[in-house]
Protein backbone atom coordinates (compact mmCIF):
# COMPACT_ATOMS: atom_id res chain seq x y z
CA UNK A 1 0.00 0.00 0.00
CA UNK A 2 2.99 2.08 0.54
CA UNK A 3 4.32 2.15 -2.58
CA UNK A 4 0.77 2.58 -4.39
CA UNK A 5 0.81 6.06 -2.06
CA UNK A 6 4.06 6.80 -3.14
CA UNK A 7 3.06 6.25 -7.34
CA UNK A 8 -0.08 7.79 -6.77
CA UNK A 9 1.44 11.25 -4.63
CA UNK A 10 3.52 11.46 -7.97
CA UNK A 11 0.92 10.83 -10.38
CA UNK A 12 -1.29 13.46 -8.88
CA UNK A 13 1.21 16.36 -7.09
CA UNK A 14 -1.16 19.28 -7.90
CA UNK A 15 -3.87 17.72 -5.44
CA UNK A 16 -5.00 19.29 -2.38
CA UNK A 17 -3.86 17.78 1.04
CA UNK A 18 -7.11 16.69 1.51
CA UNK A 19 -8.03 15.72 -2.10
CA UNK A 20 -4.59 13.10 -2.90
CA UNK A 21 -5.58 10.76 -0.05
CA UNK A 22 -8.96 10.89 -0.99
CA UNK A 23 -7.80 9.95 -4.81
CA UNK A 24 -5.62 7.22 -3.13
CA UNK A 25 -8.48 6.09 -1.14
CA UNK A 26 -10.81 5.93 -4.30
CA UNK A 27 -8.41 4.31 -6.49
CA UNK A 28 -8.22 1.35 -3.58
CA UNK A 29 -11.83 1.10 -3.62
CA UNK A 30 -11.83 0.64 -7.22
CA UNK A 31 -9.15 -1.68 -7.20
CA UNK A 32 -10.78 -4.01 -5.07
CA UNK A 33 -14.14 -3.84 -7.04
CA UNK A 34 -12.04 -4.61 -9.67
CA UNK A 35 -11.54 -7.98 -7.92
CA UNK A 36 -14.62 -8.38 -6.84
CA UNK A 37 -15.25 -8.56 -10.85
CA UNK A 38 -12.73 -10.27 -12.03
CA UNK A 39 -13.96 -13.70 -9.13
CA UNK A 40 -17.89 -14.05 -10.21
CA UNK A 41 -17.79 -17.70 -8.70
CA UNK A 42 -17.01 -15.87 -5.30
CA UNK A 43 -19.26 -12.61 -5.75
CA UNK A 44 -21.62 -13.24 -8.59
CA UNK A 45 -21.49 -11.28 -11.48
CA UNK A 46 -20.93 -7.67 -10.14
CA UNK A 47 -22.52 -4.43 -12.00
CA UNK A 48 -20.90 -1.48 -10.00
CA UNK A 49 -23.83 0.83 -11.63
CA UNK A 50 -26.39 -1.75 -10.57
CA UNK A 51 -25.00 -3.21 -7.52
CA UNK A 52 -28.03 -4.02 -4.84
CA UNK A 53 -28.14 -1.04 -1.82
CA UNK A 54 -30.45 -0.50 0.75
CA UNK A 55 -31.91 2.91 2.19
CA UNK A 56 -33.26 2.48 5.19
CA UNK A 57 -35.43 -0.70 4.57
CA UNK A 58 -35.87 -0.15 0.89
CA UNK A 59 -33.87 -2.69 -1.42
CA UNK A 60 -32.59 -1.04 -4.61
CA UNK A 61 -29.96 -1.51 -7.77
CA UNK A 62 -27.85 1.47 -7.65
CA UNK A 63 -24.30 3.08 -8.13
CA UNK A 64 -21.64 1.39 -5.62
CA UNK A 65 -19.24 4.25 -5.82
CA UNK A 66 -22.04 6.66 -5.27
CA UNK A 67 -23.43 4.52 -2.42
CA UNK A 68 -19.76 4.56 -0.90
CA UNK A 69 -19.47 8.36 -1.09
CA UNK A 70 -23.00 8.48 0.82
CA UNK A 71 -21.63 6.47 3.01
CA UNK A 72 -18.44 8.13 4.03
CA UNK A 73 -20.58 11.54 3.79
CA UNK A 74 -22.65 10.60 6.98
CA UNK A 75 -19.52 9.71 8.80
CA UNK A 76 -18.69 13.06 8.44
CA UNK A 77 -21.75 14.68 8.94
CA UNK A 78 -22.28 12.90 12.28
CA UNK A 79 -18.83 14.04 13.20
CA UNK A 80 -19.32 17.31 12.60
CA UNK A 81 -23.08 17.50 14.17
CA UNK A 82 -21.17 16.48 17.71
CA UNK A 83 -18.43 19.64 17.20
CA UNK A 84 -20.81 22.04 16.04
CA UNK A 85 -22.24 21.28 20.04
CA UNK A 86 -18.45 22.10 20.75
CA UNK A 87 -18.38 18.75 22.53
CA UNK A 88 -14.86 16.87 20.93
CA UNK A 89 -11.30 18.50 19.97
CA UNK A 90 -10.21 14.75 18.64
CA UNK A 91 -12.05 11.73 17.23
CA UNK A 92 -11.05 8.26 18.29
CA UNK A 93 -11.67 5.76 15.72
CA UNK A 94 -11.32 2.27 16.54
CA UNK A 95 -10.69 -0.22 13.82
CA UNK A 96 -9.87 2.45 11.27
CA UNK A 97 -8.37 0.40 8.74
CA UNK A 98 -6.78 2.87 5.66
CA UNK A 99 -7.83 5.83 6.92
CA UNK A 100 -10.63 7.03 4.87
CA UNK A 101 -12.71 8.61 7.57
CA UNK A 102 -9.87 9.84 10.01
CA UNK A 103 -8.98 11.81 6.65
CA UNK A 104 -12.56 12.81 6.37
CA UNK A 105 -12.77 14.23 9.34
CA UNK A 106 -9.64 16.04 9.34
CA UNK A 107 -10.03 17.28 6.35
CA UNK A 108 -13.83 18.52 6.79
CA UNK A 109 -13.95 18.97 10.23
CA UNK A 110 -11.48 20.86 11.81
CA UNK A 111 -10.20 18.02 14.55
CA UNK A 112 -7.79 15.73 15.37
CA UNK A 113 -8.38 12.45 14.22
CA UNK A 114 -6.65 9.26 15.96
CA UNK A 115 -7.15 5.77 14.83
CA UNK A 116 -6.18 2.39 16.56
CA UNK A 117 -5.96 -0.50 14.33
CA UNK A 118 -4.68 -4.21 14.15
CA UNK A 119 -3.20 -4.19 10.67
CA UNK A 120 0.60 -3.03 10.72
CA UNK A 121 0.49 -1.83 7.17
CA UNK A 122 -2.34 0.42 7.55
CA UNK A 123 -1.03 2.06 10.78
CA UNK A 124 2.25 2.63 8.58
CA UNK A 125 0.14 4.04 5.45
CA UNK A 126 -1.81 6.48 7.69
CA UNK A 127 1.64 7.85 8.98
CA UNK A 128 2.99 8.72 6.07
CA UNK A 129 0.26 10.02 4.42
CA UNK A 130 -0.33 12.04 7.83
CA UNK A 131 3.70 13.36 7.34
CA UNK A 132 3.12 13.62 3.12
CA UNK A 133 0.11 16.00 3.97
CA UNK A 134 0.03 17.79 7.16
CA UNK A 135 -3.70 16.40 8.16
CA UNK A 136 -3.92 15.62 11.69
CA UNK A 137 -4.24 12.31 11.53
CA UNK A 138 -2.21 9.85 13.20
CA UNK A 139 -2.56 5.60 14.01
CA UNK A 140 -1.56 3.62 16.44
CA UNK A 141 -1.36 -0.33 16.54
CA UNK A 142 -3.64 -1.53 19.40
CA UNK A 143 -6.11 -4.23 19.89
CA UNK A 144 -9.05 -2.08 21.39
CA UNK A 145 -10.19 -5.09 23.06
CA UNK A 146 -7.88 -5.15 25.45
CA UNK A 147 -6.00 -2.12 25.24
CA UNK A 148 -6.58 1.22 27.01
CA UNK A 149 -7.32 3.84 24.28
CA UNK A 150 -8.46 7.46 26.01
CA UNK A 151 -4.35 8.05 26.04
CA UNK A 152 -5.00 9.06 22.59
CA UNK A 153 -6.75 11.83 22.85
CA UNK A 154 -3.12 13.50 24.56
CA UNK A 155 -6.03 15.15 27.46
CA UNK A 156 -8.63 16.59 25.23
CA UNK A 157 -12.65 16.33 25.09
CA UNK A 158 -12.59 13.17 22.53
CA UNK A 159 -15.15 11.07 20.98
CA UNK A 160 -15.36 7.25 20.31
CA UNK A 161 -16.54 5.89 17.41
CA UNK A 162 -16.68 2.56 15.51
CA UNK A 163 -17.34 2.27 11.42
CA UNK A 164 -18.09 -1.28 10.63
CA UNK A 165 -15.40 -2.63 12.75
CA UNK A 166 -17.59 -4.19 15.84
CA UNK A 167 -19.70 -5.88 13.22
CA UNK A 168 -16.10 -7.96 12.93
CA UNK A 169 -15.71 -9.18 16.78
CA UNK A 170 -18.98 -11.57 17.05
CA UNK A 171 -18.53 -11.07 21.32
CA UNK A 172 -18.75 -7.71 23.24
CA UNK A 173 -20.52 -7.51 26.14
CA UNK A 174 -20.77 -4.88 28.85
CA UNK A 175 -17.37 -5.37 30.49
CA UNK A 176 -15.88 -3.36 27.56
CA UNK A 177 -17.72 -0.14 27.71
CA UNK A 178 -17.39 -0.38 31.63
CA UNK A 179 -13.68 -0.59 30.97
CA UNK A 180 -13.49 2.49 28.52
CA UNK A 181 -15.62 4.44 30.74
CA UNK A 182 -13.28 3.64 33.78
CA UNK A 183 -10.55 5.05 32.07
CA UNK A 184 -8.09 8.22 33.14
CA UNK A 185 -10.41 10.37 30.43
CA UNK A 186 -13.44 8.37 29.12
CA UNK A 187 -14.90 9.84 26.40
CA UNK A 188 -17.62 12.29 25.92
CA UNK A 189 -19.63 10.64 23.20
CA UNK A 190 -19.59 6.98 21.82
CA UNK A 191 -20.44 6.93 17.95
CA UNK A 192 -21.11 3.87 16.18
CA UNK A 193 -21.60 3.29 12.67
CA UNK A 194 -22.19 -0.51 12.77
CA UNK A 195 -24.78 -2.72 11.29
CA UNK A 196 -26.75 -2.72 14.59
CA UNK A 197 -29.50 -5.08 14.74
CA UNK A 198 -32.33 -3.17 15.61
CA UNK A 199 -35.83 -4.85 15.07
CA UNK A 200 -38.15 -4.14 12.28
CA UNK A 201 -39.63 -6.14 9.85
CA UNK A 202 -38.57 -8.67 7.25
CA UNK A 203 -35.68 -6.75 6.51
CA UNK A 204 -34.29 -6.20 9.42
CA UNK A 205 -34.62 -9.85 9.67
CA UNK A 206 -32.41 -10.69 6.31
CA UNK A 207 -30.02 -8.37 7.71
CA UNK A 208 -29.82 -10.39 10.96
CA UNK A 209 -29.42 -13.78 8.62
CA UNK A 210 -26.99 -12.37 6.77
CA UNK A 211 -24.69 -11.23 9.66
CA UNK A 212 -25.47 -15.03 11.53
CA UNK A 213 -24.17 -16.44 7.87
CA UNK A 214 -20.53 -14.21 7.98
CA UNK A 215 -20.26 -15.01 11.99
CA UNK A 216 -20.68 -11.06 12.60
CA UNK A 217 -21.37 -9.57 15.84
CA UNK A 218 -24.98 -10.00 16.27
CA UNK A 219 -25.26 -8.81 20.38
CA UNK A 220 -23.87 -5.02 20.36
CA UNK A 221 -27.30 -3.54 20.39
CA UNK A 222 -27.86 -6.02 23.65
CA UNK A 223 -24.78 -4.57 25.28
CA UNK A 224 -25.67 -1.09 24.34
CA UNK A 225 -29.21 -1.58 26.04
CA UNK A 226 -27.25 -3.67 29.13
CA UNK A 227 -25.19 -0.66 29.22
CA UNK A 228 -27.98 1.97 29.64
CA UNK A 229 -29.69 -0.52 32.16
CA UNK A 230 -26.67 -0.36 34.67
CA UNK A 231 -26.90 3.38 34.12
CA UNK A 232 -23.51 3.57 32.38
CA UNK A 233 -24.82 5.16 29.30
CA UNK A 234 -27.41 7.25 27.27
CA UNK A 235 -28.35 6.68 24.15
CA UNK A 236 -28.94 9.56 22.77
CA UNK A 237 -29.58 8.72 18.86
CA UNK A 238 -30.95 5.79 17.06
CA UNK A 239 -31.44 5.86 13.09
CA UNK A 240 -32.01 2.06 12.16
CA UNK A 241 -30.41 0.74 8.84
CA UNK A 242 -29.53 4.05 7.02
CA UNK A 243 -27.91 2.93 3.92
CA UNK A 244 -26.40 -0.73 2.92
CA UNK A 245 -23.45 -0.17 0.37
CA UNK A 246 -23.74 -3.84 0.78
CA UNK A 247 -27.39 -3.99 1.09
CA UNK A 248 -28.06 -6.65 3.37
CA UNK A 249 -24.77 -5.01 5.98
CA UNK A 250 -26.52 -1.69 6.32
CA UNK A 251 -25.47 1.08 8.54
CA UNK A 252 -27.47 1.73 11.92
CA UNK A 253 -26.30 5.23 13.80
CA UNK A 254 -25.87 4.70 17.28
CA UNK A 255 -24.90 7.74 19.67
CA UNK A 256 -24.20 7.76 22.99
CA UNK A 257 -22.89 9.89 25.81
CA UNK A 258 -21.94 8.77 29.71
CA UNK A 259 -24.02 8.99 32.05
CA UNK A 260 -22.61 10.74 35.11
CA UNK A 261 -21.44 13.57 32.13
CA UNK A 262 -24.96 13.75 30.80
CA UNK A 263 -25.89 16.98 32.71
CA UNK A 264 -22.38 18.90 33.18
CA UNK A 265 -20.55 20.06 29.88
CA UNK A 266 -22.09 17.28 27.54
CA UNK A 267 -23.67 17.18 24.30
CA UNK A 268 -26.71 17.26 23.06
CA UNK A 269 -27.97 15.95 20.15
C1 LIG B 1 -14.30 -3.32 7.84
S1 LIG B 1 -12.86 -2.52 8.37
C2 LIG B 1 -13.47 -0.85 8.57
C3 LIG B 1 -12.34 0.13 8.53
C4 LIG B 1 -12.78 1.58 8.75
N1 LIG B 1 -13.47 1.75 9.99
C5 LIG B 1 -13.63 2.07 7.60
O1 LIG B 1 -14.78 2.51 7.83
O2 LIG B 1 -13.14 2.07 6.46
C6 LIG B 1 -12.69 -3.00 10.09
C7 LIG B 1 -11.32 -2.70 10.65
O3 LIG B 1 -11.35 -2.91 12.07
C8 LIG B 1 -10.10 -3.45 12.47
N2 LIG B 1 -10.30 -4.13 13.76
C9 LIG B 1 -11.17 -5.15 14.02
N3 LIG B 1 -11.06 -5.52 15.32
C10 LIG B 1 -10.12 -4.71 15.89
C11 LIG B 1 -9.57 -4.61 17.20
N4 LIG B 1 -9.98 -5.40 18.18
N5 LIG B 1 -8.62 -3.66 17.44
C12 LIG B 1 -8.20 -2.84 16.44
N6 LIG B 1 -8.69 -2.90 15.16
C13 LIG B 1 -9.63 -3.82 14.89
C14 LIG B 1 -9.74 -4.39 11.32
O4 LIG B 1 -8.34 -4.68 11.29
C15 LIG B 1 -10.21 -3.61 10.10
O5 LIG B 1 -9.19 -2.79 9.57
Amino acid sequence: MKRLWGRHKQSVPNLSPALLPLSFVHKLNRQNWAQMQALPGVYGQVDLDRFLLSFQDELYEGSLPVAEAFFRQLVVQTVQRVVDRGAIRVVVELGCGAGINLINIAANCAIRAVGCELSPAAVSLIGEIASDTGLPIEAVRRNYMKDSISDLAKGEDWGLMTVHSIEQTPEIDVSWIERILDEELPPKVGIHMEPLHVPGGQFAAECKRYAEINDYNREFMATIRSAEAKGLIEVVALDPRIIGSQAHNPTTLLVWRPRERSTENSIAW
